[in-house]
């Protein structure tokens, strides 16, 4: 039987900008009518552009309320528009990362052209929660600012989309199922999400030392591992790899049944939102900890009894000890990332082992050309993304194993393993304070109000408990990409401090309701300085947090008196 295709008129949606990642909305938006559809037939047109005929596309998400919705409307639109085959997950579920390595790797000899991923991240799920849908191009990684703003053109002028209605597809059981759609031959391949991703860690690191660390067998005694999934993307990978694999206990791996509504969670692996998990690795039974965030990008790294590894020193602790990882041995190493807001700990390093070093803005998205290019092969963010040229996204999973082959090679604890680290090369203690779901224009005034005031800062002393802080520069950071010349302006007001220290104020591109304010502060103690070196990073920053808080007049602009999250 033949397929038609239909053409439903439309209008277009004002608000379909692509965030920081994606397009992200509450639920019942995505529910309006054509809101969705205009936005699939839009990533459609300017996603693939020329390559939209015969296009090849991954799909999947991270089982949250509304996927299984929007991978029906997907597969009914790509057919409809010519692309001749999509790989879905079984029951429309993959990681983040999952997706990047099956684009990359490509599928039955088949090139890959792109991938759309339903997800949110990190924000909540459920009927009234947050859903989002989320282009890749062909190297796997989030789609660069020139194609999301065609995306975006593309939505602002849309009038119609095409749709093949009578197609159903049942994307719960694995196979290959083929349509004709008026004389084209449509093919969806349901493949298991959990698979190919398995073997490409298995490629990546040594389980068999991995699996001895845990046994006991390389050191003399177990060492026991706590996981929490929070209900997200990561449980079927996590169960698999800890537990088929490596022998980890399975009541130690946390909330791994993936749910709609993360179970009523806050899916972001942070001290505020995985809190359940820092209580029980608090009581001191377990040696690591980690917890991932809702599409499985995320990673937060604990060592015995709660202790916490900022995710800037965490890029730093694996760039320090790269060669523990095989996948980086035989190779050559090349450079480091981080973006502007994280820590400078990752610099560091690089300047000792004498390699180039990158700062970016915000956005996984701006790491891939330079892994493109060959420029960069380590990367993280302070908003607990890490990872390598092994895919083009942050990979939570990927750092957890990293951790535990560093462990293994080093046979230390993590706080041992990180206090080492901060002897050798010194300590950038980092926080972060978010006032989420503020007032927009008060927001926006405070931004205004800082920048405006930037220029007169410079060279002006702040105090606060009696420490004085000398302004060096103040600017709104800017990004040349060294590979394509892009430049992306307005990633965070900097202030620089003669001593080192900074504080970034950025406005949070990954929000769905009201307006999110970060201030990121840090600053460096150096290695000799043993009577500050262990001291807790509230205490240490503390002055200067102030003189932020005062300078930025948070409480008046703003209403709160305190943030919702400390990182
Ligand atoms: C997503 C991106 C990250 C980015 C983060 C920033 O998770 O994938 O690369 O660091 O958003 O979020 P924000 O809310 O600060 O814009
Ligand atoms: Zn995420």
């Amino acid at each position: 039987m033949s397929l038609s295709v239909t053409v439903v008129p439309t209008k277009p949606f004002k608000d379909q900008k692509p965030g920081t990642s994606g397009l992200r909305k509450k639920v019942p938006e995505f529910q309006q009518q054509h809101y969705t559809e205009n936005f699939i037939q839009a990533v459609l047109d300017g996603g693939l552009s020329d390559r939209k005929n015969g296009a090849v596309l991954v799909v999947g998400g991270d089982g949250r309320f509304l996927c299984m919705e929007a991978a029906n409307v997907i597969i009914k639109l790509a057919a409809a528009n010519g692309v001749s085959r999509l790989i879905v997950g079984q029951n429309a579920f993959f990681s983040t990362p999952a997706v990047s390595a099956l684009i990359r790797k490509g599928f039955e000899g088949r090139q890959i052209d792109g991938g759309i991923i339903l997800t949110a991240s990190h924000n909540p799920g459920g009927p009234r929660g947050d859903f989002g849908i989320k282009f890749n191009c062909d190297n796997g990684g989030p789609a660069p600012d020139g194609v999301t703003n065609r995306i975006y053109e593309i939505t602002t002028k849309i009038s119609e989309y095409r749709i093949v209605n009578d197609l159903q597809c049942d994307f719960t059981q694995i196979g290959r199922y083929e349509f004709n759609v008026e004389g084209r031959n449509f093919v969806v391949d349901v493949v298991d999400p959990v698979e190919d991703y398995v073997k490409l860690m298995q490629q990546i690191f040594d389980f068999d030392k991995i699996r001895q660390l845990l046994s006991g067998k390389l050191t003399g005694s177990r060492f026991k591992v706590l996981l929490d999934s929070m209900h997200g993307a990561t449980g079927p990978y996590v169960s698999t790899i800890l537990c088929d694999h490596l022998g980890a206990a399975s009541e130690d791996m946390l909330r791994t049944v993936p749910k709609p509504d993360f179970g009523n969670g806050h899916p972001d692996p942070n001290l505020t939102y995985a809190k359940a998990l820092v209580d029980r690795s608090k009581q001191g039974d377990h040696d690591f900890g980690a917890a991932f965030d809702g599409d499985g990008d995320r990673n937060m790294i604990l060592g015995r009894n709660g202790f916490f590894v900022t995710p800037s020193d965490s890029l730093a602790v694996i760039a320090d000890n790269i060669e523990a990882i095989p996948y980086f041995r035989n190779r050559r190493v090349s450079g480091f990332a981080r973006s502007m807001p994280t820590a400078g700990a990752v610099d560091l390093v690089a300047k000792a082992k004498g390699m180039e070093i990158f700062e970016t803005p915000t956005g996984w998205k701006y790491f891939g050309n330079l892994m493109d290019a060959g420029r960069m092969c380590l990367c993280g963010e302070e908003s607990f993304g890490t990872g390598s040229d092994h895919i083009r996204e942050k990979d939570g999973v990927w750092a957890m194993l990293a951790w535990l082959q560093i462990l293994a090679e080093r046979q230390t604890s993590v706080q041992n393993l990180v206090q080492m680290h901060w002897k050798k090369y010194g300590r950038n203690v980092f926080t972060r304070y978010d006032y989420e779901n503020v007032d927009g224009s008060g927001a926006n005034l405070l931004m205004n109000f800082m920048e405006a005031q930037m220029p007169a800062f410079i060279g002006r002393e702040l105090s606060a408990n009696n420490v004085k802080y000398t302004v060096a520069s103040a600017d709104n950071f800017q990004y040349k990409d060294p590979i394509d010349g892009s430049v992306a302006t307005k990633q965070g007001l900097r202030f620089l401090f003669t001593d080192g220290s900074r504080f970034v104020f950025r406005l949070s591109g990954t929000g769905s309701a009201g307006a999110t304010i970060r201030l990121y502060v840090d600053s460096y103690i150096p290695p000799g300085d043993s009577g500050r070196l262990f001291m807790d990073s509230q205490d240490l920053l503390k002055p200067l947090i102030l003189v932020a808080l005062d300078l930025s007049k948070m409480e008046q602009f703003t209403g709160r008196k305190a943030p919702t999250v400390i990182t």
